[in-house]
């Protein structure tokens, strides 16, 4: 038997891409390992989203190198993911110990590659766009647990300037919906009940579908809640604003299936700087987008990205993001200092906006964002509503699970109600946790 380890870094659709990594390398008799130091086999699974997220990725790269070398050089590096897709042929110069690099479309050929690297001692660079999609060649999926992410969307075709996900992952692609139906199925027969759509721009789905006609996801959200009672949840992310179509906007209001949590990322309130950023919406598209979700889910919780210190950002737009946050109100939210990205157009842009205004912009922001989640989650005490509990929790006897808004809830539960949808009561509010009680039996 040989071992695997697989360092995940980035965003769901990593997450999801590395279990489907394990899967396909199972096969060849590869068990997953805890940590690197066991492993045969080391897949980092890399993000190249912000500087920060690719330079850790080189930092792991170095410690890797020591570990070979105490194991005599036996031991297959990989490096997988959207850094190995932008600077491929850089790892393999300056790293000579890494075996392996291969872009997010071609996971389904690794056993090849391993077998390459491990019989010839040769090395593989694949960061190709094939054809035909990978999924079309991996092996139905494993559940890890009640809860469950499916691709079902890859890629992005809208070029925002400062984003290099366009370059890493390709254009928008939407698998057919018959084999995520299928993927669906396999899952929800394993125990699953919640499942997350996933996509770099999921909302952008127009997959072919089980009667020949396009789906959007508002339809294919509908087809998973009908065909599949055993499915308690439906999640998705992430959104573009301007792919919120009327299915989607009546898939929230009569599926209740669907949670009532979307994460809709803005980036800015500035519509001077949401142009340079070529997001193609404006403030107020975005805050009439929320009052059309919020009339067809008035309980709808709302979740966004921030960027701060976008070139040419001055304090006016600064403030502008602030009093569309104000407007909103959002139950959670992530914002992130503007880091440039070689190859998009934003890291050549006039205005680089100096570090220190980038952080006290965003400590500022981040201030405004807590004291709004800290009232939602507040809001909740009192409140009963079902829960999935999938995790243990920090403590011994207590599980953890997500609120229908994504809160993490965590309560005092004897084991093995793991794996359960169960209604329990908010009794307090913490900043980013709501600590609740068993109250009612399984939903
Ligand atoms: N597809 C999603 C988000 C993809 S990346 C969308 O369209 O919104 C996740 C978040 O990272 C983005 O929403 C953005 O806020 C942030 N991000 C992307 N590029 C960045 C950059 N160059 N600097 C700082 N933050 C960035
Ligand atoms: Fe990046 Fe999202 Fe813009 Fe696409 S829509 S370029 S993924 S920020
Ligand atoms: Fe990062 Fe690639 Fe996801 S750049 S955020 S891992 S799509």
């Amino acid at each position: 038997m040989r071992r695997l380890f697989i360092k995940t870094y980035g965003c769901q659709m990593n997450v999801y891409d590395s279990a489907r990594m394990a899967e396909v390398l199972a096969p060849l008799g590869y068990a997953v390992a805890a940590a690197a130091e066991d492993a045969d086999l080391v897949i980092l699974n890399t993000c190249h989203i912000r500087e920060h997220a690719a330079e850790k990725v080189f930092s792991e790269l170095g410690r890797l190198r020591k570990l070979k070398l105490r194991r005599g050089g036996d031991m297959v590096i990989a490096v997988a993911g959207c850094v190995a897709q932008a600077e491929g042929q850089e790892i393999m110069a300056r790293a000579p110990h890494v075996d392996i690099v291969l872009g997010p479309q071609t996971y389904h050929r690794l056993p090849e590659m391993v077998a390459r690297a491990s019989r010839a001692g040769g090395r593989v660079l694949d960061t190709e766009f094939p054809a035909e999609p990978k999924f079309d060649y991996l092996p139905s999926p494993t559940a890890h647990g009640p809860a469950a992410f499916l691709s079902v969307q890859e890629g992005c075709d809208k070029f925002c300037t400062f984003c290099v996900v366009p370059y890493t992952r390709g254009g928008e692609y939407s698998r057919p919906a018959g084999a995520i139906l299928d993927e669906a199925a396999a899952l929800i027969g394993q125990g699953v009940r919640e499942l997350t759509l996933l996509g770099q721009n999921v909302n952008a789905y127009h997959g072919r579908g089980a009667d020949g006609a396009v789906w959007g996801l508002g339809r294919l959200i509908r087809e998973l809640a009908d065909r599949f009672d055993g499915l308690q949840a439906i999640r998705y992310t992430t959104s573009h604003p301007g792919d919120v179509d009327d299915e989607l906007i009546a898939a929230h209001r009569e599926v209740p299936r669907l949670m009532p949590f979307l994460h809709l990322p803005v980036q800015s309130g500035s519509d001077r700087i949401l142009a340079a950023m070529n997001r193609r919406h404006t403030a107020d598209d975005y805050r009439r987008l929320v009052d059309r979700l919020r009339a067809a889910r008035p309980d709808l919780a709302l979740s966004s990205d921030f960027i701060l210190g976008f070139p040419g950002e001055t304090d006016r737009d600064y403030q502008a993001t602030l009093a569309l946050i104000d407007d909103i109100g959002f139950a959670q939210a992530y914002s992130f200092k503007y880091s440039p990205r070689p190859g998009t157009p934003a890291a050549g842009m006039e205005g680089q906006v100096p570090e220190q205004v980038k952080e006290e912009r965003l400590a500022g922001l981040q201030r405004l964002v807590a004291g709004q989640a800290m009232a939602f989650n507040r809001a909740c005490v009192g409140r009963r509503f079902p829960v999935l509990l999938d995790r243990p929790g920090r403590h011994p006897g207590q599980l953890l699970g997500r609120s229908p808004y994504m809160q993490s809830v965590f309560v005092d539960a004897p084991a093995e109600l793991l794996g359960s949808m169960q209604v329990l009561r908010v009794t307090r509010a913490n900043a980013n946790s709501l600590a609740a009680v068993l109250d009612g039996g399984a939903s």
